[in-house]
């Protein structure tokens, strides 16, 4: 904040398509999608219009013992595309929430057939939000540390990480996986669930996981008898080449969460989807409190709902997901050419994900130090090209939004490679 108070502010105004518009009249490439979120750009006539007709109606109206038009119509379109055996949704406003939720329910399951089970596993480096329980099941030492005195106890094993492990892929995913069964063959009676963000950890700086990671949890979490919640906030909604990452390996979560991409990036909701036996746990008498006592006040808003609704039929209407491999291959022959140039320790992609990790010595690894805010500078040399960016630490993210045409990818590329290749050496001196 000290630093942002003593520069001059982007202020954005206005947005079309997938630029950003600011004060000055600048345009800006949105190119990590306004947080992860935006698919089909800005001011989407289609959207738009779903929120305006949906204004005509009504805003909002609560969940709490009642039902929506909008909210019933989008859980039937998110159970049509979502891992067969999810069956249910239970809606929230936050990616956060959606997690708080999972873990709630995976918790309460147990409680309500008579088992105390209150531990998680989770990925040293995850992230699933900035709630407490999202927190406590999150392993991101500089978000995370200061909190520790006010979590609950997780059960963390490190991140299947070649890069910074310095080993092959195929050893850092039987490493985590073994350290895994380790922790269900000690403790699967206690532990509720494994929370893993599928095929890649966004907010530790897009760590790629290797092939059949996620599978293999799968068959762990099966074989112990134990959930697995797949938090798809940031992977859901094409970002990384499937509609859904857990699609990839053909994995059935039993619980997954979605936020961010749900509404095309216009509005708060988010989604914990479950399956029948889950949410008949849930059913009872009200004298044997089966309950579950979890609701926002703007749980399932109707707008929001439009929105998703609308999003949805774009992504069938305009063929999204058929379109991702061309830029998904366009991404990756940039991070190839950007790959070899200098202070460039490690590129990283899932579909439409990208990290590109900037390191003082390429042999070694080593990382600038964190006062030097190198990943802050190379992104700010990107703003008067016309491209918004915002590093994780010194990870610069590509992140552009899922429904980007192939002329606009290759200019942000082309800026994105300029500026690493041009402005970083004389940012790092
Ligand atoms: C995997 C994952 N889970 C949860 C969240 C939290 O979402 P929100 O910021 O909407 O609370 C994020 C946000 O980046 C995320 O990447």
């Amino acid at each position: 904040m000290k630093q942002w108070l003593a520069c001059e502010p982007t202020i954005i105004e206005s947005g079309r398509g997938f630029y950003l518009i600011d004060t000055r009249g600048n345009h800006y490439i949105d190119g990590i999608s306004s947080l992860w979120c935006n698919v089909h750009g800005h001011r989407v006539k289609k959207i738009d219009d779903a929120i305006k007709k949906q204004l005509s109606k009504i805003a909002h109206s609560t969940l709490l013992g009642l039902a929506q038009t909008k909210s019933i119509e989008l859980a039937e379109k998110l159970i049509a595309i979502a891992p067969k055996n999810l069956k249910k949704v239970f809606y929230s406003d936050s990616g956060a929430t959606s997690v708080e939720i999972a873990l709630k329910i995976a918790y309460q399951y147990y409680h309500n057939k008579g088992q105390k089970r209150n531990k998680f596993i989770a990925l040293g480096q995850s992230y699933h939000g900035d709630t407490i329980g999202s927190v406590s099941v999150g392993g991101i030492e500089l978000f995370h540390s200061i909190f520790k005195p006010m979590l609950f106890k997780t059960y963390f094993v490190p991140s299947p990480f070649p890069y910074r492990f310095n080993d092959t892929a195929e050893q850092c995913k039987k490493f985590t996986l073994d350290k895994i069964e380790k922790l269900l063959k000690q403790h699967s009676k206690n532990i509720a669930a494994v929370v893993v963000e599928p095929l890649v950890q966004g907010a530790a700086g897009i760590i790629v996981h290797p092939k059949g990671f996620l599978k293999g949890v799968r068959e762990l979490t099966k074989k112990y008898d134990v959930f697995l919640i797949a938090d798809e906030v940031a992977t859901g909604f094409g970002r990384t080449g499937k509609m859904f990452a857990c699609e990839n390996e053909g994995v059935q979560p039993d619980i997954m969460c979605l936020a961010k991409g749900i509404t095309g990036g216009y509005l708060p909701l988010a989604a914990t989807l479950t399956t029948q036996e889950i949410f008949e746990a849930f059913l009872g008498k009200p004298d044997e409190f089966k309950t579950f006592y979890h609701g926002h006040t703007y749980t399932g808003n109707a707008l929001a709902c439009a929105a998703a609704i609308a999003s949805l039929e774009l992504f069938k209407e305009n063929k999204i997901i058929e379109s991702l491999p061309a830029k998904i291959d366009l991404i990756a022959d940039y991070l190839k050419r950007i790959s070899v140039l200098d202070f460039v320790g490690d590129v990283r992609q899932c579909g439409m994900m990208a990290g590109i990790e900037i390191v003082k010595d390429k042999k070694t690894k080593k990382f600038f130090s964190c006062d030097k805010l190198i990943g802050a500078k190379v992104c700010a040399a990107m703003r008067p090209k016309g491209v918004m960016m915002r590093p994780l630490s010194d990870v610069i993210v590509l992140m552009p939004p899922v429904a980007i045409d192939l002329p606009l990818l290759r200019k942000l590329l082309d800026i994105v490679y300029d500026t690493i290749k041009n402005d970083l050496p004389k940012i790092v001196k």
